[in-house]
């Protein structure tokens, strides 16, 4: 970011967070955008939980960084949550656009027991992992039964296997995590 051009600090947020918003943009080149707010508003968090750090108090970002510290958090955690409270919370006009996280929603513990758990065989299951209402998603049967032909073809195949990487390596994504590859071994 070009900060020389900035006044405020507010104008250097609001320059961050339109960047951030280009995510909902569907015009080709959003990503350059993207990027770059999303490495600005890191960069402009990093001193805030530097400072923070082992100093105490109950503002939501020495919270974060008590996490860091207490080794709950990591700092790439801290920095993007951290990020993220810097621009929400803004007043939603009429005709808005909105986004919503459905892997946030997952995780919710009123609605899911253990939601960090990974629970093959969880009842009830109430996810949103193929949306909901009119939009709910064309291929969730498709989906449901490759996946179930996948999990058996294997589990028939191969009496065990295991992780080669534990845990692995997931794509960076504020929508949908996944990961980038999994691979598997089993004894021979
Ligand atoms: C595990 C695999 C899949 C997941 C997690 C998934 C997830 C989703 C979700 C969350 C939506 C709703 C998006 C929204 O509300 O805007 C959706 C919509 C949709 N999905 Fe999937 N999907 C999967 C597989 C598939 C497959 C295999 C097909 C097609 C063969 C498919 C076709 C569609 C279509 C056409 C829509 C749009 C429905 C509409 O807007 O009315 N999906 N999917």
């Amino acid at each position: 970011m070009n900060r020389d051009s900035l006044d405020t600090p507010t104008d250097d947020l609001r320059a961050m967070a339109d960047g951030i918003l280009y995510i909902n943009r569907g015009e080709p080149g959003r990503l350059r955008p993207l990027v770059r707010a999303v490495r600005d508003i890191v960069e402009y968090a990093a001193p805030l939980v530097d400072e923070r750090i082992g100093r105490g108090g109950s503002d939501f970002i020495t919270v974060l960084a008590e996490g860091e510290r207490r080794g709950v958090f990591t700092r790439h955690q801290v920095l993007v949550n951290t990020g993220l409270l810097l621009f929400a919370s803004r007043t939603i006009a009429k005709g808005d656009r909105l986004r919503w996280i459905m892997a946030a929603a997952n995780r919710d513990p009123r609605v899911l027991a253990d939601p960090d758990i990974f629970d093959i065989g969880r009842q009830p299951n109430p996810h949103l992992s193929f949306g909901s209402g009119i939009h709910y998603c064309l291929g969730a049967t498709l989906a449901r039964i490759e996946g179930q032909e996948v999990l058996r073809g294997l589990a028939e195949r191969f009496r065990r296997f295991e992780l080669v990487r534990d845990p692995p390596e997931y794509q960076p994504s504020l929508q949908f995590p996944s990961v980038k590859s999994l691979p598997v071994r089993w004894p021979a």
